[in-house]
């Protein structure tokens, strides 16, 4: 395992420590968020913890059940104890971008669902302001791609559709979506910009997470911290 892995995985361990025995916990998405899965899975298997997760993407669902992790559903459980999920930004007040993974929606449904959202991220993440070097990916309704854009761009976006490395196929999200990723440069507010991203019709969500998580676990090449928000 490489150095970079080798970070996540401690962060995401890290993390994991929080989960209590009876908790509805969140699955994230992701390269981090995967360590956390395995490490919750071990949790399960070799200390008997009793939980019950609730993915945020198939692929995560598909992790879960490959480490015996029981899962339920927000119809069962609408309200969930803690998520731990990873993210693309975070900035020195915790609001994140999120969603290079193509996860965005079930994440914001889930994440913001729980008590308590811990993020998992090795120190590259840390900036100053979100927005720079970093698209918002946006996810859309195939129908209004074109018009979408076109707000998008009023907005002051640079708009690029996600594609599919290897087939050049348009990315499809979980819910059968397309992302488009939008470069804005340094975001100065970024809950005005989320609600304005939101309220174009078309829009199903976007990856902009503001003053949605107190915890943030930030891996480091000999450490671990935790940043918590007062
Ligand atoms: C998934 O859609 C994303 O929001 C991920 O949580 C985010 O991109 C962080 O992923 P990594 O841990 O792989 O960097």
């Amino acid at each position: 395992m490489n150095g970079k892995e080798e970070i996540k995985r401690k962060v995401a361990i890290e993390s994991v420590k929080l989960i209590k025995d009876g908790q509805i916990v969140g699955l994230g998405t992701g390269s981090t968020a995967k360590y956390m899965i395995d490490e919750l899975g071990r949790r399960v298997r070799e200390e008997g913890l009793q939980i019950l997760g609730i993915p945020t993407s198939l692929w995560t669902s598909k992790r879960a059940k490959k480490n015996k992790i029981p899962l339920t559903t927000l119809d069962e459980h609408p309200k969930l104890d803690i998520a731990i999920d990873g993210a693309d930004q975070v900035d020195p007040e915790l609001n994140l971008i999120k969603g290079l993974g193509g996860a965005l929606t079930r994440e914001k449904i889930i994440d913001t669902a729980a008590e308590e959202l811990v993020i998992i991220i090795d120190e590259s993440k840390l900036v100053e302001k979100l927005g720079v070097n970093q698209v918002v990916p946006i996810e859309i309704i195939p129908i209004a791609l074109a018009p979408v854009i076109e707000k998008l761009r009023k907005l002051g976006g640079k708009t690029k559709v996600r594609s599919v490395k290897d087939t050049g196929d348009l990315f499809m999200t979980d819910n059968g979506n397309y992302i488009v990723d939008v470069a804005f440069g340094a975001i100065t507010n970024g809950k005005i910009l989320e609600t304005k991203i939101n309220i174009i019709p078309g829009v199903v969500e976007n990856g902009l997470f503001i003053g949605v998580t107190k915890i943030v676990f930030v891996g480091y090449k000999n450490r671990v911290d935790r940043i918590e928000k007062k």
